[in-house]
C-alpha cells in the first residue's frame, strides 16, 4: 500500500508519549468516572480525554483515515478495509482507576483489516513496545534505548506444565463464556490427579495489550482471553506476531463476532509451540472452531 508504515509509527510514538503524560498526571481516584455495561466496565474521565487528544491529532495528521476507539465506538461500527487507527486510550482501565500501574495507551493501525503497526506505552514504568509488520519490533527503556524484540532467543516451550500463562476475567461475568473461562482456569491451574495441566502459575494482570507485549518479549508463555475486542489486541498483535510470537484461534478483520468467538490465544516464539497449543485447547471446554 502506499501508506508509509514507519512514519506513522514514529508519529504513533510521540501521541503515545503525550497521552502518557495526560494519564500521569490525571488523579483516577478523584477523577470523575463511571461504568458503561455493568458494574466491573470502568471507564474515566481520563479515559475520554485521550481519546478526544488522539483522534483529533490523528485526524489532522491524517485526515483520510478511519478512527476506531473504544470510547467513541458505537455497537455497530463496522471495521472497512481502509486505513484504521484502532485505539484504546487506556488499556487496563480497572488498573487506572485503582492505582496499581499497569496500564496502557495503545494505539493500531490496520489496512485491510489486518494489523500493521503498533504502539503501545505504559507511561507508569515508561516501556514503549512498538512494531511495524514485515519490519520487526522493539522494545524501549525509560531512557529510550531500543531494543528488538524477542529480548533473547526463545527456550524450548517444552509443554504447557512449563508454561507461565496469562488470562483475563474481562468484564463479562455470566453467560456461557464466563462458564468456558472458570473452567478453563480450573483445568490449567489444577494438578495432574484431578485432570488439569498444572501450569507453573497463572496471571490475570489486566491489560490485554500488555499481555500481548509480555508474550511478545518473552517474560509470558501464553495469554489466553475470551471476549476482546479489537482495540484490545490490534497493536499487541503486530508487536507479538513481528517477535515471533503466534496468535491463534481469533478472527483478523472479523472482530465483531459473538462474546464466546472474540477469542484470542498468543504464544510466544520457540520449539515445541505446536505441541502447547493443542495441550492448551485441551483444557478450553466449549472451544469455538474459528479460523
Ligand atoms: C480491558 C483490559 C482487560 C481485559 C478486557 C479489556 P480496558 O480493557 O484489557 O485486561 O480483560 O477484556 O476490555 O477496558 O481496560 O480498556
Amino acid at each position: 500500500s502506499a501508506v508509509n508504515l514507519r512514519e506513522v509509527h514514529d508519529f504513533l510514538i510521540q501521541i503515545a508519549y503525550k497521552a502518557g503524560d495526560m494519564v500521569t498526571s490525571a488523579k483516577p481516584a478523584a477523577a470523575g468516572h463511571g461504568t458503561k455495561k455493568n458494574s466491573a466496565d470502568l471507564v474515566t474521565e481520563t479515559d475520554q480525554a485521550v481519546e478526544k487528544m488522539v483522534s483529533t491529532e490523528l485526524k489532522a495528521k491524517s485526515p483520510d483515515f478511519e478512527f476506531m476507539g473504544e470510547e467513541t465506538y458505537q455497537p455497530g461500527d463496522t471495521l472497512t478495509s481502509k486505513p484504521t487507527f484502532i485505539v484504546d486510550p487506556i488499556d487496563g482501565t480497572t488498573n487506572f482507576f485503582h492505582g496499581y500501574p499497569y496500564m496502557c495507551v495503545s494505539l493500531g493501525l490496520a489496512i485491510d483489516k489486518k494489523p500493521v503497526v503498533g504502539v503501545i506505552y505504559n507511561p507508569f514504568t515508561k516501556a514503549l513496545y512498538t512494531g511495524i509488520k514485515g519490519q520487526g519490533s522493539q522494545f524501549t527503556d525509560p531512557f529510550h534505548d531500543r531494543v528488538k524484540l524477542p529480548l533473547r532467543d526463545p527456550e524450548p516451550l517444552q509443554d504447557l506444565s512449563h508454561c507461565l500463562v496469562a488470562v483475563e476475567w474481562g468484564s463479562d461475568r455470566d453467560g456461557n463464556d464466563y462458564d468456558v473461562k472458570t473452567k478453563t482456569f480450573r483445568k490449567l491451574a489444577g494438578s495432574k490427579e484431578i485432570g488439569g495441566a498444572m501450569v507453573h502459575g497463572i496471571r490475570s494482570l489486566g491489560s490485554a495489550e500488555l499481555n500481548l507485549c509480555g508474550v511478545a518479549n518473552g517474560a509470558l508463555d501464553v495469554y489466553w482471553e475470551t471476549g476482546c475486542w479489537a482495540w484490545d489486541v490490534c497493536a499487541g498483535w503486530v508487536i507479538l506476531e513481528e517477535a515471533g510470537g503466534r496468535m491463534v484461534g481469533a478472527h483478523q478483520g472479523d472482530w465483531e463476532p459473538s462474546v464466546d468467538q472474540r477469542r484470542y490465544m498468543a504464544v510466544r516464539g520457540g520449539e515445541g509451540r505446536e505441541k502447547v497449543i493443542e495441550e492448551f485447547w485441551g483444557c478450553v471446554e466449549g472451544r469455538v472452531e474459528v479460523g
